[in-house]
């Protein structure tokens, strides 16, 4: 009889976490969930599976319960995807960032190493690691230079992993860049425009208020994105890669594309914070100060060739095919 292949999940109830845990199952896995405990129902994105998966109580804050989990579950394989993911409020949450994204890190490793050393681990690195960037694009060779607690705290934990690589764990870091779908958080960016966008078609919502609208990223689809975590896993040898489209747009380039799923054009006029966005000779688009961070990372764009030449990973979804389906997904939900 062939083994069941075992993968825990951290972060399940997370956008990236409910993806791979579907692509597993489809690949014949066993997959368990790890879930914190929450006093709303935190199942939203992965009500469709949870009867196929196996979820356990834990939390990256507490060392007793990731023992616990790992004993419990003796997985194949970890993806560590649990994090507090949003960069704007590490600057004022710095230490509960540290404490999930390096100590939770540092937990879950010192506990697989000690239960079995062959387990593979995935750790969900971050282009945020490059900040304030030191040459473009990025790639695996470009120095890392954070300027968030959110950066500093996952570079802390990527240094980690490859210390754990060195002890001959099979680790790897992703790298990842931006990755977004209709599961994304409504905090960050892209959800936010197109779940406005679509509220602003219904006559929900008067308009939409951003802050900086010349931040640049490279923008890829979760979907795809979880397909090169599992493949840097079965790999015969651990390594990090950069996962990225080699694209980039501006937050106001998003903003276009959006609008253009409902039929309306744009037309921007002022500069700053005075900046507008008119459709129809109407406001839909301001600018807040309020959503600006203390530091910005202006610009993210990945090199993915590493990951093209030996995971064989390439982006098969387009930025138009990306935006278009979440703004449908919003209106979908909104007229419910
Ligand atoms: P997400 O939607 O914000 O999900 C984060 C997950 O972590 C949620 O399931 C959350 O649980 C869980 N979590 C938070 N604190 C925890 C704790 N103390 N113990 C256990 N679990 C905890 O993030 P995502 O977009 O799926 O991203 C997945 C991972 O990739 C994160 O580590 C993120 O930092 C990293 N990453 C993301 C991107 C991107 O563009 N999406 C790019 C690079 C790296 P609750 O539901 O209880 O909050
Ligand atoms: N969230 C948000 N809200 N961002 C805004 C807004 C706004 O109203 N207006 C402009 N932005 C800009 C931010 O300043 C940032 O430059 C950019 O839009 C993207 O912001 P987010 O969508 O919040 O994502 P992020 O790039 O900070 O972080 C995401 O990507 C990282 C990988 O580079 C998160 O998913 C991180 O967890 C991930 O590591």
């Amino acid at each position: 009889m062939t083994k069941v292949t075992k993968a825990l999940i951290t972060g399940i109830t997370g956008q990236d976490g409910a993806y791979i845990a579907e692509s597993l199952l489809s690949k014949g896995y066993q997959v368990f969930g790890m879930y914190r405990r929450r006093a709303t129902d935190p199942f939203d994105n992965i009500d469709h599976i949870k009867n196929k998966i196996n979820l356990v109580s834990g939390d990256l804050c507490d060392g007793h319960s990731i023992q616990e989990v790992v004993e419990e579950t003796n997985p194949d394989e970890v993806y560590n995807l649990g994090a507090q993911s949003f960069v704007k409020v590490s600057f004022n949450q710095p230490h509960v960032t540290r404490d999930i994204n390096f100590y939770g890190v540092d937990r879950l490793l010192h506990s697989l190493f000690r239960f079995n050393k062959k387990i593979r681990f995935y750790q969900a690195s971050t282009s945020e690691m490059f900040g304030d960037v030191l040459e473009t694009p990025q790639s695996e060779f470009t120095p890392f230079n954070p300027v968030s607690p959110y950066g500093e705290a996952k570079l802390a934990a990527h240094e980690l992993v490859k210390e754990y690589r060195k002890r001959g764990m099979f680790c790897c870091g992703g790298i990842l860049f931006n990755h977004e779908s209709p599961r994304r958080g409504l905090q960050f960016v892209t959800r936010k425009i197109t779940h406005s966008v679509a509220k602003i078609h219904l006559g929900l919502q008067d308009k939409l208020s951003l802050g900086n609208l010349n931040a640049e990223r490279d923008w890829g689809h979760a979907i795809d994105y979880v397909e090169a975590m599992w493949l840097m896993l079965q790999q015969d040898t651990p390594d990090d890669y950069v996962i990225a489209t080699g694209k980039k747009i501006t937050v106001r380039d998003f903003v276009e594309l959006a609008f253009k799923k409902i039929g309306r054009e744009i037309e921007w006029v002022g500069e700053g914070l005075d900046e507008k966005g008119y459709s129809n000779g109407q406001v839909v688009v301001d600018v807040d100060e309020k959503f600006f961070r203390p530091n910005e990372v202006n610009l993210l764009l990945g090199d993915p060739s590493k990951a093209k030449k030996e995971l064989g990973w390439e982006p098969r979804a387009s930025l138009e095919d990306l935006v278009f389906s979440m703004v449908q997904n919003d209106l979908t939900l909104l007229e419910k």
